[in-house]
């Protein structure tokens, strides 16, 4: 129910107000002593020559009120609006059902959403959480918004770095070892090599070599490639399988890199490729874009030519109406240059091609220390929270049926909520420490808070009572308001491609409802009242529930 609108249909328009959208001027009240919503009277003043408070009162005689309002006041150019919160309450509630959270916003459109995107040939480090959890998020509130998503990984199964780990693997290593250790082994020929070509012009030819015969599918090489993939994407798989996701398109570089002859073709054809010193370029200085590396002249291919080449071939199959490209802010002229080439090139859907950038994650320094490279390593994140979760879990003092399930489940929660918690674009550092508490903003905090209201209704037997509503005071009014404006929460979220808006109001809800808690009993013994506040927790549950799977936490009955 849109109370805003509700509101504006209760203001008899007279002819100076014909064409007035009072909907869109009312809002919220800062504070419940102003009443729940008002409408200033400001804008109006000069057209019609008067003072605001002479507005606000000759307004206030064409109000309405059958029961909506407790109250109507003018103070200082103001009309407050005191909603009463009975009759207001009981139309959303005995009107909510869950399945109008479900949106038909999108009209079966289909959105490709390309995340996590990995380069195998390395361990996924805790960068990959959040493209991971952002996209993962996105594609969960774009289907709930009534759109068909596809969900892509563009795999970064390509370059000189599988020539590096085939060729380590080839000098020092052993496939009994590959077997045995798995990526890891992989990870250590790859260091080593780096380490050791160095100074070796001879090495660093070596991996080049064998990278060519990776293209060329080489009957030697190309199955030991293949060979690595897989076990690289495997040992991602179970990744995604503790974070609660999975695609439906792992095809990456190397898949598309077949199409990029076709691409060159065509840009040459449309006299968009110039020759350089050293390279096939499309000139972007004329948009500020600075030059694109298409083709180098010892014919290897870019990044972005697989890109394009990607994105021309997943239209062609897909015909998508959008694609979303989930990464690092650091790749922001790379898509910016993606979409320019590919309005240049005339195709329909440069305009449907949209990056969402996000900032940093790190963790604080000395937390997990990075067994390789730079940045830690996610699996060694994921270990240290699933053994944290046990602590937390196993030392709870009752019993609960399934506590590896639980802990699964609170170790997901605690890492999803940490990447979604923080606004998209800003650089965030994961306190681990603070993550696992009960209290403050947590999600165990949120999960704590789904079980208590699960518990409630779990306890609840007396159906078929009439409700009243009179009981609702400020806390219950606030938790019916929350209810209702979720579905429009939803929709900003959407409209932003950021869902730390919905970890927040979730979070929002779940204080409310603990405050609510501290002062309302929900099974108080007079049937009517009880009745009533049961379908203000059934309706909380619900929306949680919705809420919880878009920012990617599943909900615990107990815990
Ligand atoms: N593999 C890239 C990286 O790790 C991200 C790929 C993003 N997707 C894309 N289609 N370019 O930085």
């Amino acid at each position: 129910m849109n109370i805003k609108k509700l509101i504006a249909e209760h203001i008899n328009k007279t002819a100076e107000f014909s064409d007035t959208d009072f909907e869109a001027l009312i809002s919220e009240s800062i504070s419940n002593d102003k009443g729940n919503y008002s409408l200033p009277c400001f804008v109006f003043s000069k057209a019609l020559h008067k003072s605001p408070q002479a507005i606000a009162e000759s307004l206030l005689t064409q109000i309405t009120n059958d029961g909506l309002f407790d109250k109507v006041e003018v103070v200082g150019g103001y009309v407050n609006f005191f909603l009463n919160k009975e009759y207001v309450s009981k139309n959303i509630l005995t009107r909510f059902d869950i399945s109008e959270l479900t949106l038909n916003d999108g009209d079966s459109r289909l959105v490709l959403i390309d995340y996590c995107s990995p380069n195998v040939a390395k361990a996924l480090h805790i960068g990959h959480l959040k493209t991971t959890i952002i996209g993962e998020s996105l594609a969960r509130l774009f289907t709930q918004c009534g759109y068909r998503v596809k969900r892509v990984n563009f795999l970064g199964d390509y370059g000189t770095p599988f020539g590096k780990i085939i060729g380590g693997l080839l000098k020092w290593g052993s496939f009994e070892e590959v077997k045995a250790r798995g990526i890891d082994a992989l990870q250590d020929y790859y260091i080593r090599f780096c380490k050791e070509e160095a100074d070796d012009e001879a090495l660093q030819q070596y991996a080049r070599d064998i990278f060519q015969k990776i293209e060329q599918k080489d009957a030697e090489i190309y199955p030991i490639y293949q060979y690595i993939v897989e076990i690289a994407l495997d040992s991602a798989k179970e990744m995604f399988s503790t974070l609660g996701v999975s695609f439906d398109d792992y095809r990456g570089e190397m898949y598309y890199n077949q199409y990029v002859p076709k691409i060159i073709d065509e840009l040459k054809q449309k006299g968009l490729l110039v020759q350089s010193q050293d390279a096939q370029i499309v000139d972007l200085n004329d948009y500020d874009l600075s030059t694109a590396v298409m083709l180098k002249n010892d014919g290897t291919t870019l990044y972005l030519t697989r890109d394009i080449s990607a994105v021309v071939s997943r239209y062609q199959e897909y015909k998508f109406d959008k694609i979303l490209y989930v990464t690092d802010v650091a790749q922001v002229l790379h898509f910016k240059q993606l979409s320019k080439i590919i309005e240049l090139m005339a195709y329909p859907f440069s305009k449907d091609i949209e990056h969402v950038p996000y900032g940093r994650y790190s963790l604080p320094d000395g937390k997990i220390s990075s067994r390789k490279g730079k940045q830690a390593v996610l699996v060694d994140l994921i270990d240290y929270i699933k053994q944290k979760a046990t602590e937390v879990i196993k030392g709870r003092s009752f019993t609960i049926e399934r506590p590896d399930a639980v802990v699964e489940k609170v170790a997901r929660a605690v890492l999803n909520y940490s990447v979604l918690k923080v606004e998209r674009t800003k650089d965030c550092v994961f306190d681990t420490e603070r993550a696992f508490s009960f209290d403050g903003e947590t999600a165990p905090y949120m999960l704590y808070t789904y079980t208590r209201l699960a518990s409630i209704l779990r306890k609840y037997t007396d159906e078929s009572v009439s409700a009243d509503f009179s009981c609702f005071d400020n806390d219950a009014f606030e938790l019916v308001k929350y209810v209702n404006d979720f579905t429009a929460t939803m929709r900003i979220a959407l409209e932003k491609r950021d869902s730390s808006i919905l970890a927040k109001r979730i979070m929002d809800m779940c204080k409310a409802f603990n405050k609510f808690y501290t002062t309302n009993k929900v099974l108080d013994g007079n049937a009517n009242t009880t009745s009533a506040k049961i379908q203000l927790v059934r309706a909380l549950r619900d929306t949680l529930k919705v809420g919880f799977n878009l920012i990617c936490i599943d909900t615990l009955e107990e815990m």
